[in-house]
C-alpha cells in the first residue's frame, strides 16, 4: 500500500481542520495515512521515505509560510520531493492565495508532481469548503490509482 502522509502548521487550528478532513476523508478509501503537526516530526524522520506527501501550512508572514516551524522542516524535505506525487492546502485570510502560488512553484521547482489543485481556503473552513476537500481528495486518489 503507498504510504501517505499528511503534514500540517496550524497557529489557530484552521489549517488543522483542513488536515484532519482530509485524513478521514482518504482514510475511507484505505488508504495508508498518517497526519502530523509539524511540531510532532521526529529527527528521523526524513529516514522514512514516504510515496506520497500531502502538506499544508496557512499564509503567514507577506504571502509566506510559516517561517519558524514549517519553512525549516519544508527545506528539509525538498530534496525529497523530487518525483513525488504531493498535495497542498492551507487557510489565508486577507490575501488572494499569493503565498500558494508561491508555494507552489517551489514544489514544481524540485520536481515533484502535484496530484491535485491546492486547496486553499479562507479563515475557518465552511461546510461548503469541507465539501471541496472532498473533491480534492477524490482527485487525489484518482491520481494514486496510477501509482499503486
Ligand atoms: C502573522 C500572521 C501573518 C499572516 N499573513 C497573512 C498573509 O500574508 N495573507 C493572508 O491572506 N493571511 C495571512 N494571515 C492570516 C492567516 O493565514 C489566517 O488567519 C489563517 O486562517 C490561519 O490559519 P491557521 O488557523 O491554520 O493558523 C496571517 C496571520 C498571521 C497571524
Amino acid at each position: 500500500m503507498l504510504r501517505t502522509i499528511v503534514i500540517y502548521w496550524t497557529g489557530t487550528g484552521n489549517t488543522q481542520i483542513l488536515a484532519e478532513a482530509i485524513t478521514k476523508n482518504l482514510k475511507v478509501n484505505n488508504i495508508d495515512i498518517t497526519i502530523k503537526n509539524v511540531g510532532e516530526l521526529h529527527q528521523d524522520f526524513f529516514n522514512t521515505d514516504y510515496d506520497i506527501y500531502i502538506l499544508g501550512c496557512p499564509a503567514m508572514g507577506i504571502e509566506a509560510l510559516e517561517e519558524d516551524e514549517f519553512r525549516p522542516f519544508f527545506e528539509k524535505l525538498k530534496p525529497h520531493l523530487n518525483n513525488k506525487p504531493l498535495a497542498l492546502f492551507g487557510s489565508y485570510a486577507w490575501g488572494w492565495g499569493e503565498w500558494m502560488k508561491k508555494w507552489i512553484e517551489e514544489c514544481l521547482n524540485v520536481g515533484a508532481i502535484l496530484m491535485t489543485e491546492a486547496l486553499i481556503v479562507k479563515s475557518t473552513p465552511s461546510a461548503h469548503d469541507l465539501k471541496c476537500c472532498e473533491d480534492f481528495c477524490k482527485n487525489i486518489e484518482r491520481m494514486l490509482v496510477t501509482y499503486a
